[in-house]
């Protein structure tokens, strides 16, 4: 028999209940506060992989006003190809099984291409040696890719270490209107510019036919062949078009792409002024909606995939945002 004897333990059995009950109505006020949480987020087509996440996801009233198809883009891919198969699969479904290296240059194009020029754009960054170290990926998928100058410089980085990583590259390799203004050498035919052909001469004389595959198409439509056939990468990096719509949509549909609970996004011109910071704007949002934390690193940006245990803030550590909120505050005070 205890100290307390029978009456001892008769006095802590009502608190050990009323203990009890309080826990589970406070589990199930938790439960129905994430149920909520998540059919607001269905009703606007966002899906948060982490119940705890979906709490800290903001959608704000004015978003709510906006059509679902905002938000809505092809999250469910297919079931992951085996590495071994991804780059004869890409080059059966893409190039009818020829690799678009075999026999390049063709007589027509050699004469109007450099042995090497590789021109980019922050594309030698350290994020991608701390990320490539960090992920040590078997899979990456590049969206904008230009010369190649920041594949190359992964390619080199994924040697370095020891891997025997596969890159993707999205691109319509068309540049912009007005690209050759400052690329005059890229020879023009027709109106076409010969960028893709370079490219791949890039490619060739750095030795990473083995390591690179084009993928010559628009983003959209590239993504959404890559999530069809099953590609999963261990990492992103989203660089093609910088307004804030080309932004917005590429890093949605390149979500979907991302292994489950590894992989990492990130990508170049956090802070570029075109388009009202187009590339932040779409940045953050994607963040706020889906309650993720933004590293900003230097010009790029960052964002994890949540494993399932992640318990992360949604904090938008972005010192240009700070910045503006503080003068928006100033101003605010000064001229009420
Ligand atoms: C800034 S460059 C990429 C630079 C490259 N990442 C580097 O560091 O060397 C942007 C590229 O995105 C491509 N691009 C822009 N919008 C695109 C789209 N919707 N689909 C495919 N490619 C696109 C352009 O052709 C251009 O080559």
């Amino acid at each position: 028999m205890g100290i307390h004897g029978n009456g001892g333990r008769r006095h802590w059995q009502p608190l050990l209940l009323s203990g009890l009950a309080f826990f589970a109505g406070l589990m199930t006020s938790l439960f129905l506060k994430i149920e909520t949480c998540k059919e607001v987020l269905r009703e606007r087509s966002v899906e948060v992989e982490d119940p705890i996440l979906c709490l800290k996801s903001q959608i704000e009233p004015d978003l709510k006003s906006l059509p679902s198809d905002f938000f809505t883009f092809h999250n469910k891919c297919r079931e992951a190809t085996p590495l071994a198969k991804v780059r004869s699969m890409l080059l059966d479904e893409i190039f009818d099984g020829v690799s678009p290296f075999e026999g390049f240059p063709s007589p027509h194009v050699a004469p109007f291409l450099r042995k090497e020029s590789i021109k980019g754009w922050g594309s030698r960054a350290k994020v991608f040696d701390e990320l490539l170290k960090e992920v040590r990926p078997q899979l990456i998928v590049e969206l904008g890719t230009f010369l190649g100058a920041s594949a190359i410089h992964m390619a080199n980085l994924s040697q370095s270490m020891g891997l025997q990583t596969l890159i993707l590259c999205i691109d319509d390799f068309r540049g912009w209107p007005g690209f050759r203004y400052t690329f005059k050498d890229i020879h023009q035919e027709h109106g076409q510019a010969m960028l893709y052909y370079q490219f791949l001469q890039n490619v060739i004389t750095t030795n990473f036919t083995h390591a690179i595959i084009p993928v010559p198409f628009s983003t959209t439509s590239a993504m959404a062949k890559l999530c069809d056939v099953g590609i999963q990468a261990d990492l992103i990096e989203v660089d093609a078009g910088h307004d804030f719509h080309s932004a917005w949509a590429d890093i949605n549909r390149a979500w979907a792409l991302l292994r489950p609970g590894v992989g990492i996004m990130f990508g170049h011109d956090y802070y570029l002024r075109a388009d009202n910071r187009g590339v932040g704007r779409a940045v953050n949002l994607f963040a706020r909606l889906k309650g993720l934390h933004i590293q900003p690193h230097g010009s790029h940006w960052i964002l994890r995939r949540p494993r399932p245990s992640a318990r992360r803030s949604p904090v938008i550590s972005d010192p240009e945002h700070v910045r503006s909120e503080k003068r928006k505050k100033r101003w605010q005070e000064t001229s009420s």
